[in-house]
């Protein structure tokens, strides 16, 4: 089996879907692995170091993906990489299929199996492989620290002899993945910290990391698969009313709010943040779906009203040694365990929930039943 890692071409992503380690761990299950030039300059691993574990690294696109059977991505594949794919390959990667419709021709095209890592089932068999939980811990963190390098003032209270600084305010909401990660960063720095979720259930979590939780009132927004859902008119309007009050009194406000595959709800209002502390930041992690806030700017730091709101849409991509690091270990334990026998040979359970949860087209043909 031939495995070729991709350098990624999109504007500002700096992961790579392979690592020196997880290629080592490829060959020793008999596959032979070629990586693009480059591919890892991002992430601070070179080209020797891929060498060094055993990949061949090439310099043309089409050497390195000419017979793959297998093409690991971080993101969807541009055109100029689509056309250098080999008929029949095998891409996986985050292939953003909500938002990337229109690319599934090109997958006809090339007859390409792909499978969209982000539509991983989060049940206890994929923790290893879910991507969307280890950019998104990732992206939780780096949010507070970009929240706190945009405040103008310090985060944990402090005592001097010129005297008191009070801790600063920090409201998180949504608390999924990044939302936890989020609290917990900003307790670690000194903040004091509240979060808000519309799944009751994570109220114990929110709270064991010594943060406030923050309630509306008795409607569970839990659907199935961990994920929430769609909250009735009334909760939205005391959400609405508990979220004003509360962000007056914020200085550092992350947003991780989430239904998968829907535009962002829609949290905070102009006149909310008109309503806040001049000074006071808001990273808003749902810029890419519309965002939480309605103020935000999708991938550009902007003043509005006296509070500053960054809506980066690739914060994994902000750390992306680590992001890749992650990253590749989740990549490996989806193709080695689901789409390799353990000689190394190609080898699909095609009925296994975890294939056909993320199998977006198969031999070209969407099958996918998001996406039929
Ligand atoms: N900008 C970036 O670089 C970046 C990186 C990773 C994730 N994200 C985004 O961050 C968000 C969170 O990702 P995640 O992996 O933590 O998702 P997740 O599904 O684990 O968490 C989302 C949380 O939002 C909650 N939620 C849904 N609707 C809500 C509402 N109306 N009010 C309050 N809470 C609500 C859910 O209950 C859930 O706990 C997503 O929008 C994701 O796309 C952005």
């Amino acid at each position: 089996m031939k495995i070729a890692v991709l350098k990624e071409r999109k504007e500002g992503e700096l992961r790579v879907a392979a690592t020196p380690d997880s290629i080592k761990k490829f060959i020793a299950l008999g596959a032979t692995v070629t990586v693009e030039t480059g591919a890892g300059n991002g992430a601070a691993l070179t080209d020797e170091a891929y060498r060094a574990a055993g990949a061949t690294v090439e310099t043309e696109l089409s050497t390195c993906t000419q017979d793959a059977d297998i093409i690991l991505k971080v993101r969807e594949p541009e055109k100029e990489e689509l056309m250098l794919m080999p008929e029949g390959a095998t891409v996986v990667g985050m292939l953003d299929p909500y938002g990337k419709k229109d690319e599934f021709g090109g997958y006809k095209l090339k007859k390409l199996t792909t499978f969209s890592l982000e539509l991983l089932p989060r049940i206890s068999r994929a923790q290893a492989m879910d991507v969307l939980s280890s950019q998104s811990n990732l992206a939780g963190y780096r949010a507070v620290i970009d929240a706190v390098g945009a405040f103008g003032k310090v985060v944990p209270m402090m005592m001097t002899a010129a005297g008191t600084v009070a801790p600063a305010k920090a409201l998180i909401l949504g608390a999924g993945v990044a939302g936890l990660q989020a609290i917990a960063t900003a307790k670690r720095l000194g903040a004091v910290v509240s979060a808000f979720d519309v799944r009751a259930v994570v109220k114990e979590q929110v709270e064991s990391l010594g943060a406030k939780f923050i309630e509306v009132a008795a409607e569970s927004g839990e659907a199935s698969g961990g994920y929430a859902k769609e909250m009735s008119e009334e909760y939205k309007q005391k959400q609405a009313t508990l979220i004003k009050d509360t962000l007056a009194k914020q200085d550092l406000v992350i947003c991780t709010a989430l239904i998968p595959g829907k535009p962002a709800p829609r949290l905070i209002t102009e006149y909310m943040v008109k309503g806040m502390k001049p000074g006071s930041v808001i990273v808003d992690l749902a810029a890419a779906s519309g965002g939480n806030c309605a103020l935000t700017e999708l991938d550009r730091v902007v003043e509005k009203h006296g509070v500053t709101l960054i809506g980066f849409s690739n914060m994994p991509s902000r750390v992306s040694v680590d992001a890749s690091q992650l990253y590749a270990r989740n990549v490996f334990q989806f193709v080695s365990t689901l789409l390799m026998a353990k000689d190394g040979t190609a080898s699909i359970n095609w009925e296994d929930e975890l294939i056909t949860g993320t199998l977006l087209t198969r031999g070209g043909e969407t099958v996918h039943k998001n996406f039929i």
